[in-house]
């Protein structure tokens, strides 16, 4: 199935930008959860106000969906500051950066979403932009070109991406402060559906907010998608109230089962089972055989796979655990057991 499709997807779908405005926090203090990534921020906020600079560059990395735009924009809520927004597959040429760096005004915010897919000769632009407040353009043509450094103003750059590897470490090295954010856990999820079903104005009880959060896949992306879907089934079907059993019906109704995995996911973990019994399967492999990108398998499914305990990362690949085929109602033999044991290392 195409990953945009999908009820559960991180990625963002058209009907998240409704009331997208209203649900994203503006400040710190509404931001929740994601404490030790606040705790630090809020700190670097406050020094850097009080001596007066622009925050240090700043790189926001993790899964779709974990609110790395939403940080963009409260850090420049916090400092009092304009934030630019653009991405890396968005910037084509040299001259596209040299002319929004050069436009950006004291103490500004630029944010570069997607950062890992800036093109490699308009990275090099960023690196005395970070480094220096400046940027060296060539001037004219052929043995007349000279090369003229221009001062930009001091501006924080705040970087986002999926993964901090996929940088280039002369990229990364420049960033001062570097933050990952992970995938909340149950609590969290439900403090921001109740949140959202505030400010939504749908009424919801403790029991619907937490079968929602519960099925949420750790984002709150998806938190939000699945409240307003399981609003429209209260609406019309029931008297509009959330409860549990509501919640349970609407998102059954949407083939997402009580842990949040859909169709694609049991179909990854079967296709793992399947063809790769009692063997580790390595991330290629698995793209092809399943038909799902591998960027998208890494990016997207795999990351909530392995934090319920589902996938085991070993080094020569990718196993599917015991906790997965008692999910799936399936029986798993001891051997493969000792071969995961064997070969488990820490991520
Ligand atoms: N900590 C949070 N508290 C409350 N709501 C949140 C939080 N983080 C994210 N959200 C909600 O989740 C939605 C998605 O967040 P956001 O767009 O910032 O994710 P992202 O990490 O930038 O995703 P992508 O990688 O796809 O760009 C936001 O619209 C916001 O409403
Ligand atoms: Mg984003």
């Amino acid at each position: 199935m195409d990953n945009d499709n999908r009820i559960v997807t991180t990625m963002e779908r058209n009907e998240d930008l409704e009331n997208e405005n209203n649900l994203r926090p503006k400040w710190l203090s509404e931001y929740i959860g994601q404490e030790k990534v606040k705790n630090q921020l809020d700190i670097y906020i406050k020094a850097a106000k009080q001596r007066h600079e622009p925050l240090d560059h700043t790189l926001l990395y993790g899964p779709p969906g974990l609110g790395k735009t939403t940080l963009a924009n409260i850090i420049g809520n916090e400092m009092g500051v304009n934030v630019k927004i653009t991405s890396g597959p968005a910037i084509e040429r040299q001259g596209d950066l040299a002319s929004i760096l050069t436009n950006l005004s004291e103490g500004d915010v630029l944010f570069i979403d997607e950062i890992h897919r800036l093109n490699r000769s308009i990275e090099e632009i960023l690196y005395p932009a970070m480094e220096d407040f400046a940027i060296d353009i060539i001037i004219g043509k052929g043995p007349t070109a000279r090369s003229v450094r221009l001062d930009l103003p001091k501006f924080t750059l705040i970087g986002a991406t999926t993964r901090a590897g996929l940088l280039t470490s002369p990229l990364r090295d420049r960033f001062g402060v570097i933050l990952n954010l992970e995938l909340y856990g149950i609590d969290d999820l439900i403090k921001i559906v109740n949140r959202s079903a505030g400010i939504l104005n749908v009424q919801i009880d403790k029991s619907g907010s937490t079968e929602i959060g519960r099925r949420s896949r750790g984002t709150p992306r998806i938190a939000n998608r699945l409240l307003k879907r399981v609003r429209d089934y209260a609406q019309v079907l029931e008297n509009g109230y959330i409860n549990s059993q509501i919640s349970n019906d609407a998102l059954n109704l949407m083939e997402i089962d009580d842990l949040g995995l859909d169709r694609t996911d049991r179909k990854i973990l079967l296709t793992m089972i399947e063809s790769f019994p009692n063997r580790p399967v390595g991330l290629d492999t698995l793209a092809v055989t399943t038909g799902e990108d591998k960027n998208t398998l890494e990016d997207v499914y795999e990351p909530y796979l392995i934090r319920i305990g589902f996938i085991n990362r070993t080094q020569r690949g990718r196993l599917v655990t015991k906790k997965a085929y008692d999910h799936l109602g399936l029986f798993y033999s001891q051997d493969e057991e000792n071969e995961q044991i064997e070969f488990k290392v820490g991520e």
